[in-house]
Parts: structure tokens; sequence; C-alpha cells
């Protein structure tokens, strides 16, 4: 077994991320800035955002938290999002999901323009990156290609097991690993909470990629042999020997199967760091992104 170090990679990309940041400053160009919103006080969203903006700060990005009650209507909401769209020193737009009920995210998403949505939700971004055309590419599966690359792991004509359809990770992810370059060129199949025969399949993929949200649920009926293992999952369930109070837990057991597995990620420290330096990675880009067809 070898463990896919999420953290290290993360830092990597980061100290290449400052670099550029610097020679934009040194050449007079603009710094990218990330304007994140945040509605109410979930602790899990809480954490997420405090580390994006830390990391704005140490590869030497702009950024801008904006607060706002749970209470808040989607109209104001839209309106705000409607402002970062019109500031030119904004170049990324991100509204931290999930957001309360009285507000539809889709409304929401939206209105952010697509090239500053480095989140990748935006329908447009969405349906470029089903086309292969330049977009933005959400950051989790963006983190979880760029880990293959890292480690050169072999996708080409490999089965891989998407667990769960979520918009943020499972869809995307199966999107991206069937497209013709690498890392790509799989077989696909994505499973959810609805397949029958779950270990069944998932003891098919070379690559199972889990993202269902369940802690544990994959346990070594769930894997061949040799398979590349990537955890999306990160629930937080009770544990009184934290400071915290809480432990994180991904979707596979990773003690009971990670002697199964030729390379594996952790949690934490596998996939997480990935999606904060892909979302930097994104911010980075936005303003040279140069859609086909859109002005
Ligand atoms: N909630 C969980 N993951 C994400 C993410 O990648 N972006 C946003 N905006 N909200 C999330």
């Amino acid at each position: 077994m070898q463990r896919i170090d999420g953290k290290a990679v993360s830092l990597h990309i980061q100290q290449q991320i400052a670099f550029e940041i610097t020679r934009r400053k040194e050449s007079g160009l603009n710094i990218p800035h990330l304007a994140a919103i945040l509605v109410g006080h979930d602790g899990g969203s809480e954490t997420y955002v405090a580390s994006k903006m830390k990391t704005c700060e140490t590869v030497g990005m702009g950024s801008s938290l904006i607060r706002y009650p749970a209470e808040v209507s989607e109209a104001e909401l839209i309106a705000k999002v409607r402002e970062l769209n019109g500031l030119d020193h904004i170049t990324g737009i991100l509204v931290q999901m999930p957001l309360p009920k009285q507000i539809n995210p889709h409304h929401v998403i939206m209105a952010i323009h697509p090239q500053k949505d480095v989140d990748g939700f935006h329908p447009l971004n969405t349906g470029l990156m089903m086309k292969g055309l330049p977009c933005h590419i959400p950051a989790t599966p963006q983190g979880i290609l760029l880990l293959l690359e890292y480690y050169k792991i072999d996708t080409e004509g490999k089965h891989c097991v998407v667990l769960g359809r979520s918009d943020i990770v499972g869809k995307p992810m199966s999107v991206l690993m069937s497209r013709s370059s690498y890392p790509g060129n799989c077989t696909v199949t994505l499973c959810h909470s609805r397949t029958k025969n779950l270990p069944e399949i998932c003891r098919t993929a070379d690559i199972l990629i889990a993202a269902i949200g369940k802690p544990e649920m994959v346990t070594p009926d769930f894997v061949k042999e040799g398979a590349v293992v990537i955890d999306v999952g990160t629930t937080r369930v009770p544990d009184i020997s934290k400071k915290s109070g809480y432990a994180l837990k991904g979707d596979v057991a990773f003690d009971l199967v990670k002697d199964k597995c030729s390379w594996i990620t952790p949690v934490p420290g596998g996939v997480g760091p990935m999606t904060i330096a892909s979302l930097m990675l994104n911010t980075l880009h936005s303003a040279s992104l140069k859609f086909e067809s859109y002005s």
C-alpha cells in the first residue's frame, strides 16, 4: 500500500501559485482576489471557509469574507453576488454550500458570472466541462485529478467506480474520469444510494472514488486487491478524545482496507487539502480563462 499525501501535494501547488503571484506583482499585473460568502454558522462551513481564506493569504492572493445571518433572503444574497460580479478586482466568487432552506442554491449559482465561478458550479462551466472545453472545473474532482497525475497513477482503460452522485463531486468526477485525456480514459460506473449490489460493483473497480458521505462505509468487501482508493468523505463524528470534540471520518474504513490497495488517500490529509489548492488554481486562472463562445 502506498499512501497518497494530499497535504504535501497541496503545499507544492501552493508554492507554485505563490511564485506566480509574486511574478504578477513584479510585472504590475492584477492580483487574484477571492470573495467568499458564508451564510449562518454551520461548523463545517466555518472551518472550510476559514481554511480557504487562510490559504489565500499564504499564497499572496487577496480575499474578502462576506457573512450573512442564516435568515438572509435569496434576493439579498443574489444582489451581493451581482455587486461582486461588477467589481473588477474580485476575480473569484464562492458561495459556501449548503445554504439555508429559504434560498434556492441554483438561483444563487446562476447569478455568479461564469468567469468568476471558481467553484465551477455554474451550468455554463458544467456544460463546457462535459465538452472538454476551457472552464472552471469543480475543486474537489480537480484536486483528485491532480493527485492521480502527481503520483503518475495509470488510468487508461481502467474501470473507475464513483460512489455518490452529488453535483459537487460524484457527477463531475464521473465525467472527468471518462474524458479522452490523462487522467481519464476510464470506463466509469456511477453508483449511488439506490444502487443494488454495491459491494459487488465496487469490487470490480481498479479506481474507487468514494464520495457518498457515509463514514467508513467502504469495507474490504468493496475493494479489489490492488485497487486505487480515493476517499472524499469528511463526516464529523463525536470524539471526546479530541479537543474539538469531533473527529473527521472518511467514507473508507482506512485501517481495514489499506492493505488491499495499491494507493489510498487518508482522511484527513488526502483529498481535503487538494480541494483548497484547486480552488486557488481556479482563482489564479480566472482572469485569463477564455471561454470559447461566451462574451
Ligand atoms: N460545500 C462543500 N464543498 C464545497 C465547495 O467545494 N464549494 C462550496 N462553495 N461549498 C461547498
